[in-house]
């Protein structure tokens, strides 16, 4: 599930790392918005898609719920959004969130895109990163699965930051995904 302005390019990584595999498959994208980047390269992709706005918030639910019919796990890659309770009911231990820096720090509502990277270099941290997590309820609490490490130069703007984490994502979320999924069947 991705955002209304997801690029989606960890989408793109999982699906070349599950590309032709036998026991795990990505078959359905769903984003908040129609005109999605995301969502238009997934179309061209022969994958399952959907433009589910989060308005009316009454029947979020029940819609992404319909949509997500035969699906065992839901990977948010841009997903600014609380996910509804009943979808979190209906996928225990089986959401899980990319985040761009090295939680708990950094991370919570508002905590997305430049403003994280931005908020790393405001402390002065020498390391960042990113971070695989389970969702709950509550943005970004969730149990952390992985985290990858980079280092963070005195020449960096959030814009450098930002792409060497992302490097990190792209190597991270599938091997993370894969992780969890193979630890959940064992
Ligand atoms: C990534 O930086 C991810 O950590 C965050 O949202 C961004 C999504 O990027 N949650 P992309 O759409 O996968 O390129």
């Amino acid at each position: 599930m991705v955002g209304g302005r997801g690029r989606g390019s960890n989408l793109r990584a999982l699906v070349a790392e599950f590309n032709g595999d036998a026991s795990v498959s990505v078959v359905s994208v769903i984003a908040t918005a129609s005109d999605s980047p995301a969502l238009e390269w997934a179309e061209g992709q022969n994958l399952r898609t959907a433009a589910i706005p989060p308005r009316p918030s009454e029947t979020y639910a029940s819609r992404l719920l319909e949509h997500l019919h035969g699906v065992e796990w839901i990977c948010l890659a841009g997903y600014l959004n609380l996910l509804p309770p009943e979808v979190l009911a209906a996928f225990p231990g089986r959401i899980l969130n990319i985040h761009p820096a090295l939680l708990p720090k950094f991370g919570g509502k508002g905590m997305y895109g430049l403003h994280v990277h931005s908020a790393v270099l405001a402390a002065n941290e020498t390391v960042s990163g990113c971070t695989v997590h389970y969702v709950s309820e509550v943005y970004d609490e969730g149990e952390v699965l992985a985290q990858a490490t980079c280092p963070v130069m005195k020449t960096d703007t959030p814009e450098t930051l930002a792409a060497r984490v992302l490097r990190l994502e792209h190597l991270l979320y599938p091997e993370a995904v894969r992780f969890a999924i193979e630890r959940a069947r064992a």
